[in-house]
């Protein structure tokens, strides 16, 4: 069992004892206390990363990892969590630093264990058979490849116009939104993997000319086509900041992923 597991079955453990003893302004509290972290006028990652640093300068570490988590399950990722740790550092002061060491700890734990590319796919079969609709599917598919799998920074599908073949368009995605939500089959790495058919993997997008930049911070790039009866009918695209981010065993499980969306579709 992970930490985090065995965290997540205490607190719940614990907040059933509450239940059991809590009266109406106990129950409201804790009402209250979930209904505010609710998407509002502030996205949800917005919100866990003011309540983890709250929790960080009042030094609650139960609290802390429980935001960390959150933020985790919100996309959040390590840059983010480092600049919203450094806030709580340079209100709290350097009594804070133990706590810090701690949440980086877990923070780590978190995201270092992507977990078995086997689990990966059987959990992209489970959504895909389960989901509601392929749209939803598709969405849960990018958060997880890019919660469970520390170096992609940016998950997506572009999608064939059905009334111009030539044309891609962005479906879902995780990550900081893009600026080609349109990509002309050709053009870029996107256009390009759709034109050719085959898989890109580009370790070093500086050194390419055919390129569509949509984030200064992305060093790499792998494109899997997604085909339908022979033809290319979108691509499932990841970006990463780091060079060379993509190996062989990636792409084998990416075009797994892939063979697993086109049974589906
Ligand atoms: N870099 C891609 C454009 C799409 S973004 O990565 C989201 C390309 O060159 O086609």
């Amino acid at each position: 069992m992970t930490e985090k597991d065995r965290f997540q079955r205490e607190r719940e453990r614990l907040n059933q004892l509450v239940m059991k003893y809590a009266n109406k302004e106990t129950k409201r509290f804790f009402s209250l206390d979930r209904q505010t972290y609710e998407k509002g006028a502030l996205d949800e990652k917005t919100k866990e990363f003011a309540g983890l640093v709250a929790s960080l300068v009042l030094r609650c570490d139960d609290c802390i990892f429980y935001h960390l988590i959150r933020c985790r399950e919100a996309g959040a990722t390590s840059d983010e969590i480092i600049e919203i740790l450094n806030i709580g550092l340079i209100v709290g002061g350097s009594i804070v630093i133990p706590h810090l060491r701690r949440a980086l700890a877990r923070w780590g734990e978190l995201v270092e264990v992507p977990g078995s590319y086997e689990s990966q796919l059987q959990r992209a079969r489970d959504i895909l058979t389960t989901a509601s609709d392929f749209s939803k599917a598709t969405q849960k598919l990018c958060n997880e490849l890019r919660q469970r799998n520390p170096l992609f920074d940016w998950v997506g599908f572009y999608w064939i116009n059905p009334d111009n073949a030539r044309e891609l368009n962005l479906g879902a995605y995780s990550g900081e939104p893009t600026e080609h939500v349109t990509i002309p089959v050709g053009k870029g790495i996107c256009g390009q993997a759709a034109e050719r058919k085959e898989t890109f993997v580009i370790q070093d997008v500086r050194l390419e000319e055919n390129y569509l930049s949509c984030n200064p911070a992305v060093l790499s790039e792998i494109v899997i086509p997604i085909f339908s009866k022979g033809e290319v009918i979108g691509e499932l695209d990841i970006d990463s900041h780091t060079e060379a981010a993509f190996t062989d065993e990636h792409r084998e499980f990416l075009e797994e992923v892939v063979k697993i969306i086109e049974t589906r579709l």
